[in-house]
C-alpha cells in the first residue's frame, strides 16, 4: 500500500492524500460507481470510453488485478489489468502475434479518474504500476485501446512508453488505437 499526495482537486481544498492499493472483490461496488460517474458526464455519442460490465469487473478482481486510489473509502482512480489476458479477444492477435507470444500479453482494460482529480498524473502513475505488476507475472507485452479521440489518455499512453499499432474497429465498431509496450526485447 502507498500513499499519494494530491497537489490540487477541482473542489479546492488541498493537500489530499490518497491510497493507492490493489482492489479486492469487495471493492466492485465503488468500481461501477466510479464507471457510472464517468458515463453520466459522457456525451451520450462519446465514442472515448467503453464500460465494462460488472461480472467482467468482478472476473478481474477475481482473477487478474486492479489497483484503485482512494481518498478515505472513496475510490477516485482505478485501473484493470488483465494479466494474462487469457481471453478469445487477446488484443496480441490484432497484432498478429505468434500463437507463442499470447500467453505473454497483459491487457490493460480500463483506467479512469473523477474529474475532481484530474491533472494529476494518477493515469500516468497507475500504468507505472500496471507494468511492474505485468513485469513480475513474467509478461513480454501490455497491451491496450484508446480512442482516437481520447487525446489525454493516449498522451499518457504514448508518454508511458507506448506505441500505436493499428487502428481498428472494436467495441461495437468504434475506432480503436491498439497501443502496446513490450517489456522484453525481442529475441
Ligand atoms: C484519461 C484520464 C484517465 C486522464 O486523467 P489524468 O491522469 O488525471 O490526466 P492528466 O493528469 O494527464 O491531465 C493532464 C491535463 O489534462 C486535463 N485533463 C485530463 N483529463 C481530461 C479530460 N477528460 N478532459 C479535459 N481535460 C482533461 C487535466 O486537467 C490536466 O490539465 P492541466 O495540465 O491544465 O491541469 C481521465 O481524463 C479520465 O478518466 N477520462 C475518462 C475515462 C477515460 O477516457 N479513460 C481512458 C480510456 S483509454
Amino acid at each position: 500500500m502507498k500513499k499519494q499526495v494530491i497537489k490540487r482537486t477541482r473542489q479546492g481544498a488541498y493537500p489530499v492524500f490518497l491510497t493507492i492499493r490493489m482492489c479486492h472483490s469487495d471493492d466492485i461496488d465503488e468500481i461501477m460507481r466510479l464507471q457510472e460517474k464517468l458515463l453520466e458526464e459522457l456525451q451520450p455519442d462519446d465514442p472515448s470510453f467503453y464500460p465494462t460490465a460488472r461480472q467482467d469487473n468482478l472476473a478481474i478482481l477475481n482473477e487478474h488485478a486492479a489497483i484503485g486510489c482512494f481518498e478515505n473509502s472513496t475510490l477516485v482512480a482505478y485501473l484493470t489489468l488483465l494479466c494474462p489476458d487469457r481471453s478469445a479477444d487477446c488484443l496480441g492477435k490484432d497484432l498478429s502475434m505468434p500463437a507463442s507470444e499470447l500467453p505473454y500479453c497483459a491487457t490493460l482494460d480500463t483506467v479512469a479518474v473523477e474529474r475532481a482529480f484530474r491533472g494529476n498524473g494518477l493515469q500516468r502513475m497507475l500504468i507505472r504500476q500496471a507494468e511492474s505488476i505485468a513485469r513480475r507475472k513474467g509478461m513480454r507485452h501490455i497491451l491496450a485501446t484508446v480512442s482516437p479521440v481520447n487525446t489525454r489518455s493516449l498522451q499518457n499512453f504514448l508518454a508511458s512508453g507506448f506505441s500505436i499499432y493499428i487502428l481498428k474497429k472494436k467495441y461495437n465498431n468504434l475506432d480503436r488505437f491498439i497501443l502496446c509496450k513490450h517489456l522484453v526485447e525481442a529475441d
